[in-house]
């Protein structure tokens, strides 16, 4: 996909996809918040489980981010890490449980004892409670040693396209063959928002977000910087940053044009820019 003249990257729109969804770009605008609650609401309850995602909406946040994998069986589970021995009381890969075996695991104590009934949610369960509650997500396609790309998009989109609008859905990845599987399950931009996520903005970053027809670029908030940001925003995209917990430090980066931060404690954000 060429840049404009302006060098706005523009996503294409096929003369099909335009008559299929004549004003869909209206009707599916992205209604992204200045803040997404990181992990749920993941300074006040276990991470990526459905306390956390209870917990952000209580405290008024609109969106979350929340990460996903395959278990062994293929179920998609709301789960950041490749292994269970840091946020519940078992040991061993993520891989190599099934369903039974992984719902069997308390991944609420390691946070506290009020949430020692927490189980490992799967994507359908999550997607339910989000559903619910008229929630946005940035769910990300998380990809550990071992775990295919592929897979996991082909698992996942699918659900995710089912069950929420376009405008409250943004799939994002730092592995690039996820996102191609994403794409290429849904072609149109405007139903379905890629993020590409960055540690830091690299020189292929271009490319990247023409060939994937990418919403916006997710970039670790220490390693943003002022030039980069300008050239993501010239380029049409939107700019998040993850993953920051204290507003007065971030504050200049606002005026570089980020559009939204992504916190493991959106209040003190809120707070702030309010
Ligand atoms: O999506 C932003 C952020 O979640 C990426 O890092 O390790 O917290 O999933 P991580
Ligand atoms: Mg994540």
């Amino acid at each position: 996909m060429p840049p404009s003249s302006s060098g706005t990257i523009l996503p294409q729109t096929t003369a099909t996809q335009r008559g299929a969804h004549a004003s869909s770009t209206s009707e599916t605008a992205l209604a992204l918040p200045r803040v997404i609650a990181h992990r749920g609401l993941s300074a006040h309850a276990p991470e990526n489980t459905l306390a956390a995602v209870r917990a952000a909406h209580a405290a008024g946040c609109r969106w979350v981010e929340l990460d996903v994998q395959q278990l062994g069986d293929g179920t998609p589970v709301i789960w950041h890490d490749a292994g269970v021995r840091r946020c519940s009381n078992g040991r061993g890969k993520l891989r190599h449980l099934d369903l039974a075996q992984a719902q069997q695991l308390d991944v609420g104590s390691w946070f506290s004892p009020a949430f020692r009934h927490e189980r490992m949610a799967t994507l359908d369960e999550m997607l339910a409670l989000i559903v619910e509650y008229d929630m946005g997500l940035n769910l990300e396609l998380k990809i550990s040693y071992r775990h295919s790309p592929a897979a996991l998009a082909e698992a996942v989109v699918p659900r995710l396209l089912a069950a929420l609008p376009p405008s409250r859905l943004l799939v994002s990845s730092f592995d690039r063959d996820a996102l191609h599987t994403a794409r290429a399950i849904e072609t149109d931009p405007h139903r379905l928002r890629l993020g590409l996520l960055y540690d830091k903005l690299p020189k292929n970053w271009r490319a990247d977000a023409e060939t994937l027809l990418t919403y916006s670029i997710h970039l670790e908030w220490r390693k943003l910087k002022p030039a980069g940001a300008s050239a993501v925003r010239d380029a049409g995209l939107r700019l998040l940053c993850y993953t920051a917990n204290d507003p007065a430090v971030f504050l200049p980066r606002w005026a570089w044009g980020v559009d939204a931060v992504i916190s493991d404690d959106p209040a003190c954000f809120t707070n702030a820019l309010s």
